[in-house]
């Protein structure tokens, strides 16, 4: 037991989150919880990262000023975690006055240490990354690495940070703490681009106004990288009166320390903030964990490459614990893995649905036919499954500390595989037939529910909503406050086990890849209960009139056609709508109809759709809405 400190990067406030964002804090999420359930003392950082030349430009795209825009970014970032069940202790942002004099109080202990001066810098500079490259790091055409953009050719005074000084401290460092960076391979790395030589970094910018001014430095402003790898001090109270947090998990030696990142970001994480702490005199992080990317059609999932995913369709549908456990247990930590919607389905319909939930079900169900409503009577004492469970959980302890999810979660559905096999083997269903509910039937299926509540238990973790379901269905209506139920012998006998609900209904996949809704919406509240909306938040909603002046069949989906519509001088669109099986594609050209002309871009079946056009539902299917009589492309609709 001990004291652990997690933080997620600090997500860029220019567009919002997608699936790489949402998966970096669902694994701090889990190593969070799991930690919390062993009786750790923990504090979760997360946050956003406000400031910065990608910002300011954003920004003006849209046409706001950049604390609207982070503003907008962040109240969604609030309604997805709440989504996703994130149970941080914190949420930082580099706007935030603790944040700004926390970072003047670390600038002014590098100033104190020698390790600023100014000077001219050039280079080629990408904005995405918002960092300089060397010609040798480019790819041709002066492509950036990571986002595959053009750089851009810089040249301005600034102040510069001596990172050159910290050269062979850092390498000392590192060969004293081989946990210092994870996975091991993302360690060497960071040592051999240490090896090759630092050159001192500047740390200011001169031509941007959006961030925090320099101290000492006039005219001059934060280098967005150290404002915001400063928000894991700052947001603990670093530099300010109240520091409490600060002195419990960030100054003592025994406190871990862990930031949980994307290895783009890992020079950041493991060379420049080690550095900046080095220079100011303050405790390193312990650990930095850098996981991979996940890719579509191999390319990383990001804004600037533009291939994003937003899974909120799935999540309406499921709820955020299937995707939780699909990105956890489909990705190696560490190493890249690719997204679609066919592997979700497929992992959710096979281990979801069909190992967890089937297995849970029928075992209630059972219990409750032959008892009476209730779980088995009596206990079984030495059985095979006793040893399979133990070692089950031995392995997912050991995995959860190396943060190999995939092999955690391998291991407890090893343990299900044996339950099931377990009463395959004995056929309780058969000798309730035959010889009635038995204290033989009543061992068996004890066991059977024995097994699945340590498995519910060790996803608590994984499933924060799911798992406390589960264990409710077995008649444990409150969760487990620590990891002490985790040993074998904790199903209750002859408590009333509630009436099962569906726990993960299967999805029929094919439907679901077509563009059709699999499961019924939840129902409409009644009128009166109706939520009312104010009508400044149904404003939010543009409404246009657009013609549209192409349709074709979606390539790949039957039930969806791709349009192409005129919104006037708001240009030209490519819209997705599931209305292939009411209307020919040909008839509708010319026509005008109405789009919701702000929605977020999703990607259906491949093609992107930058809007949504409105229909009435009729019994489910899409009757289009028309103006009474023609009016100019891009009127506004109110
Ligand atoms: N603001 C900086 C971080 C500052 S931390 C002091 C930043 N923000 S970001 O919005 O671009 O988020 C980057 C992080 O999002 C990555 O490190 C990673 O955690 C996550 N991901 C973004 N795209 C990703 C994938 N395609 N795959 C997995 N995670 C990636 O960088």
């Amino acid at each position: 037991m001990g004291n652990y400190y997690l933080t997620t990067p600090i997500y860029y406030v220019n567009d919002l989150p997608h699936i790489g964002h949402i998966y970096t804090t669902v694994v701090t999420d889990t190593v969070a919880r799991y930690l919390r359930l062993g009786g750790n003392q923990v504090r979760f950082l997360t946050g956003t990262d406000e400031h910065g030349q990608k910002i300011e430009r954003a920004a003006a795209e849209k046409g706001v000023t950049p604390l609207a825009l982070a503003d907008r970014v962040v109240s969604r970032y609030h309604e997805l975690w709440d989504e996703y069940g994130i149970s941080h202790d914190d949420f930082i942002r580099t706007t935030e006055e603790r944040h700004r004099a926390g970072v003047e109080r670390i600038i002014t202990r590098l100033e104190a240490a020698g390790d600023l001066y100014q000077d001219r810098h050039e280079g080629w500079y990408c904005a995405a990354c918002e960092t300089y490259y060397t010609e040798k790091e480019l790819q041709p055409g002066h492509h950036c690495p990571v986002h595959e953009t053009e750089a851009e050719w810089r040249s301005e005074e600034n102040v510069y940070f001596r990172l050159s000084r910290y050269q062979q401290p850092l390498l000392d460092w590192y060969a004293a703490h081989p946990e210092f960076v994870r996975p091991l391979s993302r360690f060497n790395e960071v040592r051999s681009f240490v090896e090759g030589g630092l050159n001192d970094l500047s740390v200011s910018r001169a031509s941007l106004s959006w961030g925090i001014p320099f101290p000492g430095h006039d005219g001059q402003t934060v280098y967005v990288w150290l404002d915001a790898l400063s928000n894991y001090i700052t947001a603990l109270g670093f530099g300010s009166e109240r520091d409490e947090l600060y002195r419990v998990f960030w100054e003592p030696q025994g406190a871990q320390r862990i930031h949980l990142i994307g290895k783009d970001i890992l020079r950041f994480h493991a060379v420049f903030w080690p550095a900046f702490l080095m220079s100011a005199g303050l405790p390193l992080p312990t650990t930095v964990w850098a996981h991979g990317w996940w890719l579509r059609d191999n390319r990383k999932i990001s804004k600037s490459v533009g291939n994003l995913v937003r899974p909120d369709a799935l999540v309406a549908s499921f709820g955020a614990d299937p995707l939780r456990y699909f990105l956890l247990r489909e990705m190696v930590f560490g190493q890249d893995a690719q997204f679609s919607d066919e592997s979700f389905i497929d992992r959710y319909n096979s281990d979801l649905a069909n190992d967890l939930g089937n297995t849970v079900s029928r075992l209630v169900n059972l219990s409750r036919s032959s008892f009476d409503g209730h779980s088995p009577p009596e206990a079984c004492g030495s059985n095979p499954l006793i040893s399979v469970a133990e070692e089950a959980l031995g392995r997912y302890h050991e995995a959860m500390r190396e943060l190999a999810f995939h092999r955690a979660l391998a291991s407890l559905w090893e343990l299900l595989a044996a339950a099931n096999q377990y009463l395959v083997a004995r056929e309780p269903w058969k000798l309730v037939k035959s010889a009635g509910a038995t204290a033989a039937v009543s061992r068996i299926l004890w066991n059977g529910l024995e097994a699945s509540r340590l498995v519910a238990t060790a996803l608590l973790p994984f499933l924060p909503r799911t798992a406390p379901r589960i264990l409710a269905a077995l008649g444990l209506l409150e969760p487990p406050a620590s990891f002490e139920t985790l040993t074998w012998g904790g199903m209750p006998l002859g408590v009333e086990l509630p009436e099962p609900s569906a726990l993960f209904p299967r999805i029929d996949k094919e439907k679901y890849l077509s563009g059709e809704a699999v499961q019924p919406p939840p129902p409409a509240p009644p009128a009166e209960e109706k939520k009312m909306i104010s009508i400044d938040k149904f404003f939010e909603t543009q409404l246009r009139v657009a013609t549209v002046t192409a349709a074709e069949k979606h390539p790949n989906a039957d039930r969806l056609l791709k349009l192409t519509v005129s919104l006037g001088e708001g240009g030209s669109r490519t819209l997705v709508a599931g209305i292939a099986q009411q209307y020919e594609p040909e008839a509708l050209v010319g026509k005008q109809v109405i789009v919701v002309a702000n929605l977020e871009p999703a990607t259906l079946r491949g093609v992107v759709s930058e809007g949504m056009v409105l229909a009435a539902s009729v019994d489910g299917k899409p009757v289009l809405l028309h103006p009474e009589r023609p009016v100019p492309d891009g009127t506004p609709v109110k």
